[in-house]
């Protein structure tokens, strides 16, 4: 049996955002997880386009509406192309197979006696597309879109019988508890039966933007009546009947919870009055948030998805939407975080092992590992467990759970390295079996969480297999996922994602962008703005005896830098300063406010460094400082030049001090 999946179509008024990319993103996430599960799947989006704000835009611009439609369809494509969305087909609702496909089941709907004509005299709102009644607003305003009056109007509609379905609707929710989730919106959506269905309208009159009825050419479908036939329409009906046959019912349609209603009240009547078989599920996910409010364009709270995929990477973007936000709940996109993510669980968790395991088996083994017959595995149990949860959780769309699942096997590789010190192992040739246990081992459990994370993050996951020597590319999860006893061969590379630093608020974020786009530079200034983050955890803090991921310290390729000239680098006035107090900056886990004493003169700065220093410990160092940066505010507390250090390959500041600070004293400058 195949897997058919949607998303909800998209109002091409505007350009994607980050919203409605979440819903792309997270549809993927499942598509691409079905894939690896050996099923049949077809993944289906696309634009909708009869709607009134798009033939108004269209307008605006000065253009035919359907010449819109088609620059949109592009600037669509772009994005979802730029995040890795793997649909295998798109529709859009101006196409001939959708009209086709709005005038069968239109025209069954009536022959059902469905249909009769009416007058509408109520609230429309524009944005939503949707009639509402008073008690659905808020203030006079749509909540959804309160800085937005609905219309009121008047005219001649056809309805349909809704109210008709409300019984065999109730009996549908009774019989398949999975045919709406999560469990909030089916309740809510149960509440919303019992209180009764009134019949809606399905046409509107005076408009030339839409599909015609077959009955009354003077009326347009209703954009929702229309849209919802999309997903009928991709798959043939009353084009393809293989198709069709092939496909339907959809097994899942995802959509946003604003929308549930007509996904799950509407769609299944129309469905049902026309003789068409029910979708399997409808899953309701929450909204992201931005700034406390629903990202919306027309609210003007948005992040363009193409920004954040080129600021960190469209995988790392994919893992934040899909593991940070539980999917069905709502979750909240801030830059702060997400970097904090990247740099917790890619840079310094996943990427270092890569790393470090890759580099351990070549200077250990020339990079060849075998699994050893006479030390047992300590992994496999745990890798097997996991690969349990993660299946459970990514069955029931618990996306989350499911990537977090994989993330501890990585966090308990991490652990298992740090504990049997294999730099060790390695000086005492009578304990060569446990290391080759150690490093086989840390290998295949990175195997394995490497197709786990495959459908959220599918570049990298690849990258990361190729490394580890899996040779078969991506075949099956039941059995790939399975621990092996394989002999493989690891490949060293670059480390996958660089550590970054942390921007201070969202007003930063712009300034940062340039600092994202080279990544880092070995060495740091430290009074960059504050981490609300929690610190790199222990297990990728290098010992002394072997740092694990000194290649990934290397980073950027320092001979391909842009050269400045010396003239430029002389504007710089790097100068040698003395701390002579140092304190913890109230709510903030990074900054330290530090007073230093350069040439007899006492000036306050911030320095990033909390995580790596204790205040009291930073008194009577010489270090040195940036002494004409411009004046930077930071957490409250100004900033007047900034102190530098080096960064560890864990991420952590190590500070540049003077060496004979009685040689060079407070002030000397340094060249
Ligand atoms: N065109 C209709 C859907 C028709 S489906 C037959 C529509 N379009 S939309 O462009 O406004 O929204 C597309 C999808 O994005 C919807 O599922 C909507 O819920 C979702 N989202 C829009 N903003 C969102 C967030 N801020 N967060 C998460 N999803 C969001 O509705």
């Amino acid at each position: 049996m195949g897997f058919y999946l949607t998303t909800a179509i998209d109002y091409v008024n505007s350009r994607p955002h980050l919203g409605t990319a979440y819903e792309k993103v997270t549809a993927d996430v499942i598509a691409r997880y079905r894939r690896l599960c050996g099923t049949p799947t077809w993944f289906v989006m696309g634009n909708d386009e009869h709607s009134q704000n798009v033939y108004q835009r269209a307008k605006e611009l000065g253009l035919e509406p359907i010449a819109f439609c088609d620059e949109m369809e592009q600037v669509f494509r772009e994005a979802w192309a730029k995040l890795d969305i793997s649909f295998d087909d798109f529709i859009r609702t101006t196409e001939d197979r959708h009209r086709v496909a709005v005038t069968t089941l239109v025209q069954r709907i009536a022959d059902a006696g469905d249909l009769y004509e009416g007058e509408y005299e109520g609230w429309y709102c524009v944005s939503c597309e949707a009639f509402k009644q008073d008690k659905d607003l808020v203030d006079g305003c749509c909540p959804v879109h309160p800085t937005k009056k609905p219309d009121w109007i008047k005219e001649k509609n056809h309805f349909f019988r809704l109210s008709r379905y409300r019984d065999p609707l109730l009996a549908h929710y009774q019989a398949h508890p999975e045919f709406l989730q999560p469990d909030v919106r089916r309740n809510e959506m149960l509440k919303l039966l019992e209180g009764g269905l009134e019949d809606i309208s399905i046409s509107r009159t005076g408009q030339s933007w839409g599909i015609p009825l077959p009955f009354d050419p003077s009326s347009v479908v209703y954009v929702w009546f229309d849209a919802l036939i999309n997903y009928i329409a991709a798959v043939g009906y009353g084009t393809d009947d293989a198709l069709f046959e092939r496909w339907w019912p959809a097994q899942l349609h995802v959509v946003g919870k604003d929308i549930t209603r007509f996904h799950t009240v509407v769609w299944p009547a129309m469905l049902m009055s026309a003789g068409v078989a029910l979708p399997t599920q409808v899953f309701g996910h929450g909204w992201v948030h931005w700034q406390g409010q629903k990202m919306s364009k027309s609210l003007g709270t948005s992040v363009d998805p193409l920004e954040a995929a080129d600021r960190l990477g469209p995988d790392p973007l994919r893992l934040y939407l899909a593991k940070e936000i539980a999917f069905g709940q709502d979750g909240d996109f801030t830059w702060e975080r997400f970097e904090e993510q990247y740099n917790v669980d890619l840079a310094n968790n996943l990427g270092n092992l890569v790393n470090r395991v890759a580099v351990m088996a070549h200077k250990y083994r020339g990079g060849q590992l075998r699994a050893p017959a006479s030390v047992p595995s300590v992994l496999e149990a745990r890798a097997t467990d996991v690969v349990t949860r993660y299946r459970a959780a990514m069955d029931e769309h618990r996306l989350h759970t499911g990537l977090a699942a994989a993330f501890e096997l990585v966090d308990a590789t991490n652990e298992y390295i740090t504990r049997s010190e294999p730099w060790a192992l390695a000086k005492d040739p009578g304990q060569a079996d446990a290391l080759d246990r150690v490093l086989f081992d840390a290998a295949e459990a990175v195997r394995v969480a490497g197709i786990l994370l495959w459908p959220a993050m599918p570049s990298s996951a690849t990258e990361i297999l190729r490394r580890m020597g899996e040779q078969e590319g991506l075949t099956e999860l039941s059995t790939q996922a399975a621990w092996t006893s394989r002999p493989r061969a690891l490949i060293k590379g670059p480390p996958l994602w660089p550590r970054i630093e942390h921007t201070d608020t969202e007003a930063d974020a712009s300034a940062a962008r340039g600092k994202a786009a080279s990544k880092r530079a070995e060495t740091k200034m430290t009074n960059e703005s504050d981490a609300p983050a929690s610190p790199a955890p222990a297990v990728d803090t290098p010992t002394p005896a072997e740092p694990p991921a000194t290649e990934a310290a290397a980073a950027p390729a320092v001979e391909e830098m842009p050269r400045v000239s010396f003239d430029d680098f002389l504007k710089v006035e790097l100068r040698v300063a003395r701390v002579t107090a140092a304190e913890a900056i109230p709510k903030s886990k990074k900054l330290l406010k530090v007073t230093v004493e350069v040439a007899g003169v006492e000036r306050t700065l911030v320095a990033g460094i909390a995580r790596a220093y204790e205040p009291e410990t930073l008194v009577g160092r010489s270090v040195v400082i940036v002494a004409n940066l411009e004046k930077a505010k930071l957490m409250g507390v100004e900033s007047n030049g900034m102190m530098l250090a080096a960064t560890d390959p864990a991420g952590n500041p190590v500070l540049l001090t003077v060496d004979d600070p009685e040689a060079a004293p407070s002030g000397a400058r340094v060249r």
